[in-house]
């Protein structure tokens, strides 16, 4: 039988076939197996630990942490093997990040690197900087996972890197560094979808999470309800007509004059607290629609003319506010996000509804993304998914935001299944043209969740990662 396998990454169109290469990485990875049998093995501990709670692991400008999620969900499945160690880079908005995961789920390492200077200068991520800064790291984040792994290239089964959606420039950095180590030690590589990425870290934290699932993913710049059928097959319930939730939260703090260094979302929960969440009254938005379609623009605008009502001056920071001006910031604050995760909430209901409908079989809803790390999310959001009889999963907030585990576990997941490109060559020209997909939606958009008012820009759109993944398929089927 002739395997033939997609290709996700630059060095091969996609739908191109080869199957010698795929027998060749193949071998590849059985010597490499060899090889990690010999690795030292560390003792596993079976409680699950969230980074963000070990002593280790501090949100600076520059932090690693070792600390393992030994959750191991997979051991007593033979398709998953324990001996696969995974590199994974992410660069496609302003983290630099990267981690070595073993095919157990088992965490050796994660590095990241923010940039939270050019957030607070910018006031928001400036592409040809934040590229800048990527290139100024990528080496030594990449260095710092393997080393803090105890692990060299040589271990490594494949590289796993994000090639969209993102920003090109940043996308790029990630990579060409990807191929190059890939390149120099024979590595095969595969290509991750980010919002993928964000949705399947959940299966590493929860072994219970089997497809089809419900994933509400949401970050800076998506707002997205999606059915997750099998890996790679994904239907999208629904998606932001304008701005995402994150996009809402960072303005907000932006105008009530937050500290952003770790950017706003968590600012504008902090103060949220100390305010009076029914004090200002927002409109929750596309109310009427009965669809599972997200709008932030408006919310961030009724934000906007709050704000100039009261008379808050941005450039005063809130640390520095009278009583009477920081309890006017605080009730904006929690105005603000109870309206906005009200805007979710009902919108998940909906979806909910609707993917039963299509698979009732469904036992859980992830929610993922930067702006699920938010405990008033959180909980909101685990009561209508418990009304619903589903179970919530969410990863850890160290899992939520843009990191190097979620690309390393999804590569894995795929390279487990053959979906990988050959090793690169050992040298590329500068000017290589990378196959990046800035605009790359995840599923096929769901008829009956269309929505009227979102835009169809459909310019320099990528084929959905489900759509090359069916292709791929069926040309698998034709072929044997
Ligand atoms: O997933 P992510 O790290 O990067 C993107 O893919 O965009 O998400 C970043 C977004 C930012 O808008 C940030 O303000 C938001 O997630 N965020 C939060 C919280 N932590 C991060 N929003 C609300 N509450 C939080 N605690
Ligand atoms: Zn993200």
């Amino acid at each position: 039988m002739v395997r033939l396998f997609l290709t996700l990454s630059p060095a091969i169109s996609r739908f191109n076939l080869y199957p010698g290469i795929s027998i060749l990485a193949r071998n590849n990875n059985s010597l490499r197996l060899q090889k990690h049998h010999k690795l030292k093995t560390k003792t596993p501990t079976f409680s699950l630990i969230s980074p963000s709670s070990s002593p280790n692991f501090q949100r600076t400008r520059f932090y690693s942490t070792e600390t393992r999620i030994s959750s191991l969900p997979y051991s007593e499945n033979p398709n998953f093997d324990d001996n696969l160690v995974v590199l994974g880079i992410e660069t496609s908005c302003d983290d630099t990040a990267a981690a070595v995961v073993r095919g157990n789920g088992e965490i050796l390492s994660q590095v990241i690197s923010s940039q939270a200077e050019l957030l607070v200068q910018y006031g928001g991520v400036a592409p040809k900087q934040a590229e800048e800064a990527h290139s100024r790291v990528i080496d030594k984040v990449v260095q710092d996972a393997l080393d803090k792994a105890n692990l060299t290239e040589k271990d490594l089964s494949a590289v796993a890197v994000t090639i969209g959606p993102g920003l090109s420039l940043c996308l790029r950095v990630g990579v060409r560094k990807a191929r190059r180590v890939a390149g120099n030690f024979s590595l095969p590589i595969v290509g991750v979808h980010h919002m993928e990425a964000h949705a399947l870290v959940a299966r590493l934290v929860e072994q219970e999470l089997s497809f089809p699932f419900m994933a509400l993913l949401i970050s800076g710049g998506h707002n997205l309800l999606v059915l997750a059928h099998k890996l790679g097959q994904y239907t999208q319930l629904g998606t932001t007509v304008d701005d995402a939730i994150g996009e809402a939260f960072d303005k907000t703090a932006k105008w009530l004059g937050l500290d952003m260094h770790r950017s706003g979302g968590p600012a504008v929960e902090e103060l949220a607290l100390e305010g009076d969440a029914k004090s200002v009254k927002f409109n929750v938005p596309m109310k009427y629609h009965k669809d599972c379609n997200f709008s932030y623009a408006g919310l961030k605008t009724q934000v906007r003319l709050a704000i100039e009502a009261k008379e808050i001056d941005a450039k005063c920071p809130v640390s520095s506010a009278t009583n009477e001006d920081r309890r006017n910031r605080a009730d904006i604050a929690a105005s603000f996000q109870r309206v906005a995760v009200l805007h979710l909430e009902e919108k998940c209901e909906r979806a909910i509804d609707w993917a039963l409908e299509l698979e009732p079989s469904i036992k859980h809803m992830v929610i993922s993304g930067g702006v699920a790390s938010n405990k008033y999310v959180r909980l909101r959001l685990n009561n209508i998914v418990e009304n619903k009889n589903l179970k919530l999963v969410c990863p850890p907030p160290s899992l939520c935001t843009d990191n190097g585990v979620m690309v390393a576990w999804t590569g894995l997941e795929h390279f487990r299944v053959g979906r990988y490109d050959p090793p690169p060559p050992a040298t590329e020209p500068e000017d290589y043209v990378y196959d990046l997909r800035p605009r790359w939606p995840l599923g096929e958009e769901y008829a009956k969740g269309r929505s009227e008012a979102r835009s169809m820009r459909t310019a320099r759109i990528h084929p959905s990662l489900t759509s090359i993944i069916r292709a791929d398929s069926l040309q698998q089927q034709t072929q044997t």
